[in-house]
């Protein structure tokens, strides 16, 4: 029987169809909204592989075949962004008069959607501590509960969820989950492996890998991936021709661009750990990390991101010094690029206590780990020698 190919030889070669194509590996870039027919009889037939731009093309087919053959889903549906992933995958699957629960932790953005946007469309919006064991959950879930939805590790604060307990309640009580898989990727954590139906990923971040695309992902299998393909159809969700060819050129590198910002952000996080600052280090990869052991079952590695905290005694100008002139670390949001970064947490929590202290989180990207290292070690002199 022939072996499934590992992911790492899936990323590189999903997609590909070079004998349509003039033995090219790569596939073109359609710009297109117009499809023509040769005739009234032939448009009358709608019976056609692409029928118009907005509904795809053969670029857009190579892509999504591919992040799909990557999560081992039905299908994975492109969108305009990483939000867009998250409105998609929820809205492709919730009514009105449901309510659907979200962690407390949940990315900022998604958490205003929750807020702001579900309420309008009639489904109320439940917000649960990430760590709450499955049966303190099930305490917070009425028949009106349609989705669980779960992001690990948390956005910021970087919590990891016992997805094993979650999936099997709601498995039990006949509702959905949904997963932001951005920080796992579908190389680091098995999300169809684990029972997910709706799998999110910010495209945007480490599979475009550079910087330069905003893109999400909806992968789901069965019934529920043809849910997720209605919506976005329905919606007129559709992405433009170049960003679908870039972030499958992306795709191509995913393997190696995430285990050399693995490789940096442990490094990163072991030297940050060791500073008198910190009084908090979250990165769920260290044994250090209070749900560790969870991690350690659930995901086979750790991408580049994290944060730690800072003693809130130190002045807001002292953690600014260490943050404003580093070299190769832009202050920026998002992550997932060719280039590290460093950003100032912000976060809201309304059933969990906010923790204390300066959160800072940081991407560590492709770069040469002593020059980040060195870049860091300077910031943390420049924090200790502020007046
Ligand atoms: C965990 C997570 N999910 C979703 C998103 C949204 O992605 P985008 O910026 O492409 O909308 C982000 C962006 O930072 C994120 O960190």
């Amino acid at each position: 029987m022939k072996k499934t190919p590992s992911k790492h030889t899936i990323a590189v070669h999903a997609g590909m169809k070079p004998d349509e194509n003039h033995g090219i590996p790569n596939p073109p870039v359609y710009h297109v909204s117009t499809i023509l027919r040769g005739s009234f009889a032939e448009e009358r037939k709608k019976q056609f592989q692409y029928d118009y731009g907005r509904m795809g093309t053969p670029t857009t087919v190579a892509l999504e075949s591919s992040v799909a053959a990557l999560y081992g889903a039905d299908d994975a549906v492109a969108v305009p962004s990483g939000l867009a992933s998250v409105t998609t995958g929820v809205m492709a699957v919730v009514r009105s008069g449901d309510n659907v629960l979200f962690p407390d932790s949940l990315y900022g953005s998604a958490r205003r959607f929750a807020e702001v946007v579900l309420p309008a469309a009639g489904v109320t919006p439940l917000f649960y501590d990430p760590l709450a064991t499955a049966d303190e959950l099930e305490a917070q879930m009425d028949d009106n509960t349609s989705l669980i939805y779960i992001e690990t590790p948390g956005s910021q604060t970087f919590e990891v969820q016992d997805t094993r307990a979650i999936v099997d309640l709601a498995r039990r009580k006949g509702c959905l989950t949904a997963c932001d898989n951005t920080w796992g990727t579908p190389l680091y954590f098995d999300a169809v492996g684990h029972g997910i139906d709706v799998i999110i990923e910010a495209g945007t971040k480490y599979i475009s890998g550079h910087s330069d695309v905003s893109i999400g992902f909806v992968a789901a299998v069965g019934e529920t991936a043809k849910k997720v393909r209605a919506y976005a159809i329905n919606m007129g969700l559709c992405v433009a021709p170049d960003d679908h060819y870039l972030a499958l050129r992306g795709m191509r590198t995913l393997p190696l661009r995430l285990r050399q910002s693995e490789q940096n952000g442990l490094a990163l996080a072991r030297w940050i750990e060791q500073q008198p600052e910190i009084i908090g280090m979250r990165h769920p990869g260290l044994p250090s990390h209070p749900q560790h052991a969870l991690w350690q079952r659930d995901f086979t590695g750790s991408c580049g991101l994290f944060s730690f905290m800072l003693d809130p005694a130190i002045p807001v100008a002292a953690v600014d010094a260490m943050a404003d002139h580093m070299e190769f670390f832009g202050i920026g949001a998002s992550w997932g690029g060719h280039e590290s970064l460093i950003h100032e947490g912000h976060y809201k929590r309304t059933v969990t206590p906010e923790p204390e202290g300066h959160l800072v989180r940081i991407y560590a990207g492709l770069e040469d780990q002593a020059d980040l290292l060195r870049d860091i070690e300077a910031g943390f002199e420049r924090m200790r020698n502020h007046r």
